[in-house]
């Protein structure tokens, strides 16, 4: 079944990008119906002018109840027909209000190996505990910071001259071939949630066992 998006960013929208482009080129069966953002500034709304895809903003107001903004969230997803919801790059934590009005149908992408360093600065995090691999995680979005069900995970090398920066880009690179990707198996139906694991039906395993350093023996 087509998945009709509504994609929520809060910046550079380069997954978006992604998503967009795997549109445009059959991989991905799916339209971007609204792009919304928390923050008038972000170039993920230029990104979702220069695509033809309707850009709008849900100013962030501090102070306001999160549900409050969710409401109006929900409001505009559902004034575009939107069925499922993609979270890029959002920085905004979603309420109830938003999970209930799209049951199953939200999710997100974080920088990491997910349960391992959930939240912000991740990639600061990951170097200072010597970490010696990290990646990113598509997963199913519940009420906690980064605690759904994940749907694929890749893995990418730590190296000892990385910096933050090096290590996100290393990792975004991997974020744009997984979550159009996520999107399609969900798109084809193929996704299976028991409890916290999600099935791949028929399943496609990965492509095994990796080391770093290498391992000689
Ligand atoms: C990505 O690393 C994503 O995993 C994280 O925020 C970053 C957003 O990048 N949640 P972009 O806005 O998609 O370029």
């Amino acid at each position: 079944m087509s998945l009709r998006l509504g994609v929520l960013v809060s910046g550079s929208g380069s997954n978006l990008q992604a998503i967009l482009d795997a549109s445009r080129e059959g991989q991905l069966d799916a339209e971007v119906r609204v792009v919304v953002s928390d923050s008038p500034g972000a170039y993920g709304l230029e990104r979702a002018r220069r695509a033809d895809v309707p850009a709008r903003v849900v100013p962030w107001e501090p102070g306001r109840p999160r549900q409050e903004h969710d409401r109006a969230v929900v409001e505009v997803l559902r004034g575009h027909g939107v069925d499922t919801v993609v979270l890029a790059g959002y920085m905004r934590l979603v309420t109830g209000e938003l999970l209930a009005a799209f049951p199953g149908r939200v999710v997100n992408i974080h920088p990491a190996l997910l349960p391992a360093f959930p939240g912000l600065h991740v990639h600061e995090k990951v170097l200072a505990h010597g970490a010696k691999f990290s990646g990113c995680t598509v997963h199913f979005v519940d009420e906690g910071t980064d605690t759904g069900p994940i749907i694929c995970q890749a893995v990418v090398p730590v190296r000892d001259d990385d910096t933050p920066e090096t290590l996100a880009a290393r990792i975004l690179r991997e974020e744009h071939r997984i979550y159009p990707q996520a999107l399609q198996y969900l798109a084809e139906g193929r996704l299976r949630v028991e409890g916290r694991r999600v099935f791949l039906d028929p399943s496609s395993p990965g492509s095994g066992t990796l080391h770093n350093p290498s391992v000689r023996f």
